[in-house]
């Protein structure tokens, strides 16, 4: 059984409440519930209108998302909302806590919706694949207007109630006892029933429809749900009513059932149990209010907004003050644009500046409750900056590097305790990228793990435990694609056939396009420390040497795999191409033109090979948290469901093949991971 509806009498209004803890999430029971309860009011003469409501904090926070990859149980809730509409008497939906996708849809087949303070509602099935199919694409424009509906749609927006006012996704605000005002609202309707489905859309500019439709298209990468739902949206007023509902709902099962939805239920899933990490039973996370940052570089300066934007107290010391001021002026400039953005209120914006101390003495890191270490990456220096912070620090605080490649353990040698030592590897920019891998190191306490997750998750981040191993889970895997799409260039192919053939199958961006804007020289001045200890029989490419060697270390010095005009659009370049045709021809590689089909066969089986081993070796704890990471961290196609979801909807004996062949074609110190184990795992 999951969920209930209570029908309750007040004077004439039949209140019916939805109760499926936690969040009243729209299941069958509820379905079945609400259609007898419905009945029950409509037959009773001594009601004369209806309210809905949620039991508990929230109204229908969203649907069953386990309930979509079956056939959807009867009633349907089409079905529920006909049975509004149809009713005699006018119902009123009372809104707290969040009324998302179904649970808005709900509301929009009553006849008024009125909001709790601090409700949220919205549309968020696109996030998910599909499309509102529940007359979402049919009701919201006659509230909003089109252009508003596609943009509201198509991005999946959580709308605050004040806002939904304004736009019209609420007809009311309450200001004291939701229910007793939903339930004047649904009297003062007697008599007065108007149904959305009944209303005509607001009158609209068609090129300010064509505008949001060409926008919601490319940022929704003209995915199939997202030209789906601006479809719908815009033949409304133009077919029948029941038209537009109908095809509406036969996108939706369609959409519903498609692999692409799928990879994104899946993502959901595992985003949710990624967050949890290993969760030991019985360990719990350790309190902590305010953050210390060692190091006020790019990352340093980062880390230190991501936690004001979240209200902590926040302490960055560096040794440089030229650093200390850049830091400063950055994050007064991030807090400035935030607050005209909207994403921060004034007060919140006065608040950071409060939080926030900035300095150069070490002592300064005393009172805090998490330490993250930003300085330069090199380990030596990284011991000896955790040897003067175990000084100062408090005994209870966490203890955290942002190394990239780094051994933990060797840098929480350095801390008497290492216990409450941890790896907080976050992404750049720290204050946007969601991706935050917490690394645990050989001696690292469960309870430092578990409040390095809590940190995570309070920093608004996605966190994935990974274990102490080189690059941990995304850096390491990244590294393996990254050397097959090399390998493809000594082959025969150039950058830009490269980059837009993965562009292509779905990345943000290609390998030679990031590595140009991160900068080639890191990974150079790792190769140069790594040369005495390289494997002679391992594939080595010298083309990123090469261009180093040339100055091009990628946008920074204005060229890199391409150069750059002066509106910094990258151009194919003829210098690059003599430098990879010189290599292949070093080698004795014959050159042979490879097609985009192949491009993306080799650079998957990279990705799909590496990221098994990271599973296989215990450096994740499950596929999906590998999903996560190259999802939210890398550009990995979300729709997708990341690499090793999309291996199991691969062939998998070419895909073996594939995997066999990039180990082969690196000659030494590649493994070949047993990916059917993984896969079945
Ligand atoms: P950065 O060079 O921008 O900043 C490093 C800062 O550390 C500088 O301001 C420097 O003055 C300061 N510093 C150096 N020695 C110090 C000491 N003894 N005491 C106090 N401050 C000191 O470097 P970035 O890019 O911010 O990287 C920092 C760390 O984060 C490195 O370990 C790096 O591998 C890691 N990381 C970098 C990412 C990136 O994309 N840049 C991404 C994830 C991790």
């Amino acid at each position: 059984m999951s969920g209930t509806v209570h029908l309750q009498r007040e004077g004439a209004v039949g209140v019916l409440v939805i109760d499926n803890p936690p969040v009243n999430a729209g299941s069958s029971d509820i379905r079945k519930a609400l259609l007898t309860c419905i009945a029950e009011v409509e037959a009773d003469a001594g009601l004369t209108a209806g309210v809905l409501i949620g039991a508990g904090k929230t109204f229908i926070a969203g649907s069953d998302l386990r309930e979509f990859d079956l056939p959807l149980a009867p009633p349907q809730l089409p079905a529920v909302i006909a049975a509004i509409e149809g009713s005699a008497k006018p119902w009123v939906a009372a809104l707290q806590g969040a009324a998302l996708g179904g649970g808005y849809e709900l509301a929009l087949g009553c006849d008024a919706r009125i909001a709790a303070p601090g409700t949220v509602v919205g549309l968020p099935e696109c996030g998910l694949g599909i499309i509102p199919g529940a007359g979402g694409t049919q009701k919201l424009p006659r509230l909003v207007g089109k252009a508003a509906a596609i943009a509201l749609i198509t991005s999946g927006r959580r709308v605050g109630a004040e806002d939904a006012l304004k736009l019209g996704m609420v007809d009311a605000l309450a200001s004291g006892d939701l229910r007793a005002e939903a339930a004047a609202l649904a009297l003062s309707l007697v008599g007065r029933k108007a149904g959305v489905i009944e209303r005509d859309p607001p009158a609209e500019d068609e090129a300010t429809i064509e505008a949001a439709a060409r926008k919601a298209a490319a940022s929704g990468r003209s995915r199939p749900h997202i030209l789906s739902a601006i479809r719908h949206i815009r033949a409304v007023g133009s077919v029948p009513a029941g038209e537009g509902l109908a095809a509406e709902r036969e996108d939706f099962q369609d959409l519903r059932i498609s692999a692409e939805a799928k990879a994104l239920r899946h993502i959901f899933f595992a985003e949710r149990e990624a967050a949890r990490g290993a969760a030991p039973a019985g360990v719990t996370a350790g309190p902590f209010a305010s953050f210390g940052i060692l190091g006020a570089g790019t990352m340093g300066a980062g880390i230190a907004l991501a936690c004001l934007q979240r209200g902590f107290a926040t302490t960055v010391v560096d040794t440089d003050p030229a650093a200390i001021e850049r830091a400063r002026t950055r994050i007064e400039d991030e807090i400035s644009k935030s607050t005209a953005a909207g994403r921060l209120t004034a007060a919140e914006a006065d608040a950071a500046r409060a939080n926030l101390t900035l300095g150069s003495d070490m002592a300064l890191l005393a009172g805090s409750d998490v330490i993250v270490e930003a300085v330069i990456e090199d380990l030596a220096v990284k011991q000896q900056v955790f040897a003067a912070i175990d000084k100062v620090a408090r005994p209870d605080a966490l203890l955290a590097t942002n190394t990239s490649y780094l051994d933990v353990d060797a840098i929480a040698s350095a801390v008497a305790d290492p216990g409450r030592f941890i790896g907080l590897h976050f992404f750049s920019p720290a204050n946007i990228m969601k991706l935050l891998e917490v690394v645990g190191g050989a001696r690292s306490t469960p309870e430092a793990i578990a409040t390095g997750l809590a940190v995570a998750r309070a920093l608004g981040k996605q966190p994935v435990q990974a274990g102490n191993a080189f690059g941990f889970i995304g850096n390491r895997i990244y590294a393996a694609y990254r050397a097959a799409c090399e390998f493809m260039l000594e082959d025969g192919a150039l950058p830009q056939e490269v980059d837009s053939a993965l562009t292509g199958f779905g990345f943000a961006m290609g390998p030679f396009a990031v590595a140009d804007l991160s900068g080639l020289d890191i990974a150079w001045r790792m190769r140069q420390q790594q040369a005495a200890s390289r494997d002679p029989a391992a594939r080595y490419v010298h083309i990123p040497d090469r261009l180093c060697e040339a100055g091009r270390l990628g946008r920074k010095t204005g060229a890199g795999y391409y150069s750059y005009d002066a509106a910094g659009k990258p151009q194919p370049d003829p210098a690059v191409e003599a430098i990879i045709l010189a290599a292949s021809a070093e080698k004795g590689t014959p050159r042979r033109s490879l097609a985009a089909e192949e491009i993306q066969r080799r650079a998957l089986a990279a990705i799909v090979n590496e990221a098994a081993l990271v599973v296989q070796q215990g450096v994740a704890l499950r596929p999906g948290d590998v999903d996560v990471v190259m999802v939210n961290g890398y550009g990995f196609p979300r729709w997708t469901g990341g690499p090793l979801h999309w291996a199991g909807t691969q062939d998998q004996a070419h895909l073996a093949a594939d995997c066999a062949a990039f180990v082969a074609a690196a000659g030494a110190g590649r493994e070949l991971a047993d990916l059917a184990a993984i896969l079945t795992s």
